[in-house]
Order: C-alpha cells, then sequence, then structure tokens
C-alpha cells in the first residue's frame, strides 16, 4: 500500500481524508495546493509529509527554473511548505535537503527530482529496517496495542510502528492487534484498521478510552506507535492520546516502544518542552464529517499531538536498531547520513 505517486512530473497524493469510504487519487502540479494537502491531512504521518515536501519543491523548481532569481523563489516554496504544519520534524528535515541541493546545484530538474525519490526510496528501506529491530521486541502471540496510524499511509511505504507489527507478524508472532480509534481525527479507524485488515492482520478496533480496560485486563502484552519528533534526550511528541496510553503501559508494567526513522529526531531541542505543538480548529471536536458531536458554540481545546516523555519508554527503535536508555546518550551516537 502506498499513499504518495510522483508521475510524469507530477504528484499524486491518495486522499486520506476520504479513507476508507473511498480510494481518490488528487493530481498536484503547484507546490502551494501540495502546503494546503499537508495542512488538511490530505495527506498525514511524519514521514509522508517530509516525502511529500521534496515532491512538492521539484514542483516549485519546475515552475521557476526558468526564471530570474531561482534561489530567492525557492526559499519562498520552501517557507510556503514550512507554515503547513509545525510539528513533524520530518517537513523540515526534507525541505532542507532539498535545499542544499538547489543551492549548490541550481535548477537542475532531473537532480532534483531524484533526491525527492531518493528521500521517497529511503524511507521505505528505513522502515523495512525498523521493522527487522522491532519485530525482536515482540513475544510470540502477542497482542500489540497502537495508535493513531503510522503505518504505509503514514510513510513511504510499510510503515514504523506498523512496519514492526508488520514484520513480527510475518514472523508468526502477532495474535491480535488492538487499533485506538484516535480521536478527533480517527486516523486509527479510517487508516490503521484498514490497512491491517487489508493485510490480513487480526485486528481489534477500540475507542480510545478503553485502552486502560484492556490493559487491567491483561490483554496487552506491548504499546507500538509512531513518532512525530524527538528531542535530544529522548522527549517524543506523536499524536495526542500517546502519553495517556504511556502512563498507562507504565502503571501496568507493559513495554512502551516508539517507531521512528532517524529523519524524525531534532538534535536541536534538548527536550519536548521546545517541540512545537499543533493546535488544531474546534470544529474537529464539536463534529465529525460534517456531523455535530457537540454544541457549535461551545469552547474546545485540540492539540493535535502531545509530549510523552522519555521516562515513560521502555526502548527506541529505529533503522540503526533498538535504543535502551539512556536515550540521550544513545541518541547523540545516531548519525543520520
Ligand atoms: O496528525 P497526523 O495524522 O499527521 O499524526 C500522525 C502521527 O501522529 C503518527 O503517529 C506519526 O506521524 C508517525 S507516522 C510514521
Amino acid at each position: 500500500m502506498e499513499a504518495i505517486r510522483w508521475e510524469d512530473s507530477a504528484l499524486y497524493l491518495l486522499d486520506q481524508t476520504r479513507l476508507p469510504a473511498a480510494e481518490d487519487w488528487l493530481r498536484y502540479t503547484d507546490y502551494r495546493q501540495v502546503a494546503k494537502a499537508i495542512q488538511t491531512m490530505v495527506v498525514r504521518g511524519a514521514p509522508a509529509i517530509g516525502i511529500t515536501a521534496a515532491y512538492a519543491m521539484v514542483l516549485a523548481a519546475q515552475e521557476n527554473a526558468c526564471k530570474g532569481d531561482f534561489p530567492a523563489a525557492m526559499s519562498r516554496a520552501k517557507a510556503v511548505l514550512a507554515a503547513s504544519r509545525p510539528t513533524a520534524v520530518n517537513l523540515f528535515w526534507a525541505l532542507d535537503r532539498m535545499e542544499n541541493l538547489w543551492l549548490s546545484a541550481g535548477p537542475d530538474l532531473p537532480r532534483l527530482e531524484e533526491e525527492a525519490r531518493a528521500i521517497h526510496r529511503e524511507d521505505v528501506l528505513m522502515n523495512e529496517a525498523m521493522g527487522r529491530a522491532g519485530a525482536e521486541l515482540v513475544p510470540q502471540g502477542a497482542r500489540i496495542l497502537t495508535h493513531c496510524n503510522a503505518g504505509a499511509l503514514a510513510t513511504g511505504g510499510y510503515g514504523t510502528a506498523l512496519g514492526v507489527i508488520r514484520a513480527a507478524h510475518a514472523q508468526g508472532k502477532v495474535s491480535m492487534v488492538y487499533a485506538d480509534e484516535t480521536r478527533p481525527l480517527l486516523q486509527g479507524a479510517r487508516l490503521t484498521a484498514y490497512e491491517l485488515v487489508r493485510d490480513r492482520i487480526p485486528v481489534t478496533l477500540i475507542c480510545d478510552d478503553m485502552a486502560g480496560y484492556l490493559m487491567a485486563q491483561g490483554k496487552v502484552d506491548l504499546v507500538v506507535v509512531g513518532c512525530d519528533r524527538m528531542a535530544a534526550n529522548g522527549d517524543f511528541a506523536n499524536k495526542i492520546g500517546t502519553y495517556s496510553l504511556a502512563v498507562l503501559a507504565k502503571y501496568h508494567g507493559i513495554p512502551f516502544y516508539t517507531a521512528l526513522p532517524s529523519s524524525t529526531i531534532d538534535r536541536s531541542i534538548p527536550n519536548g518542552g521546545h517541540i512545537p505543538v499543533e493546535q488544531r480548529g474546534g470544529e474537529e471536536v464539536t463534529g465529525f464529517a460534517g456531523v455535530p458531536t457537540g454544541p457549535v458554540d461551545v469552547q474546545t481545546w485540540n492539540p493535535a499531538f502531545d509530549v510523552t516523555p522519555h521516562e515513560l519508554l521502555t526502548a527506541v527503535i529505529t533503522e540503526r536498531g533498538v535504543l535502551r536508555p539512556p536515550f540521550d546518550r544513545e541518541l547523540a551516537g545516531l548519525v543520520h547520513n
């Protein structure tokens, strides 16, 4: 399964706002529209946002290659894309990587396209490596809880947390995956359950508020989630609700893992207090798909992510292997190519 394609100098995105009801592919040739697609979550998930932004910079280069002051036009395009969503650091990582190339090579469209394709390709390889490393942590007959969607749809393919689950399932180790529905936008229900059902991996969909009782019943052996940005000390942002799960897992003595490629690590910030947490509109809380779920005039609070302190993490799964505490030292030793 894939959510991003580059064909004939255009970007195609699987519209994730419509899944699972419809599988619609949208075509983009204007980077401004791509920025809007990221903001409105046609495409979402930290690595997928980075890959999409890289291709959007190719669109910007196509538009500006024959005009004057190419670097200035590219910087403007970069700023538009950088303003789309603030939390996932992969967006800024991919934009910086593309910028290094256009500053050194200029409007070299084949090279820029190849760089975006490389970012895409490398992401899939990192996910597969992460899957192999993470599967080692999964016991036979495991019942695994996950949150939001950190699958093929959130990445270049295969997935981070779902990559670990896919690899463990291929080894015959997974007896059940519990997918939190993940209000307000239901990525767990609409995307994770959809991916796992398609891959015939046993999945049980639960409402977010059922996770604690599920753990208390002894039905969860481990929790694995994705990550949008990890600070130098291992504190990390992920979909709202992740922190609650980590606290619950600690209380119940259940291992709690996050899986992430090294492009999701932000060594420039010392801890999670520095992660910019996106606030989204109240209409996501007061309704879903146009149906009211609360009074329209009620006050709302809608942070899209929360920050989990590293103390609650059992281990971090990366493409370079499994990191154990102390995470600050382990992360400092992990250099992304
Ligand atoms: O708001 P979203 O859907 O972009 O949030 C996605 C998540 O929080 C994922 O868990 C995270 O990006 C990791 S995806 C491999």
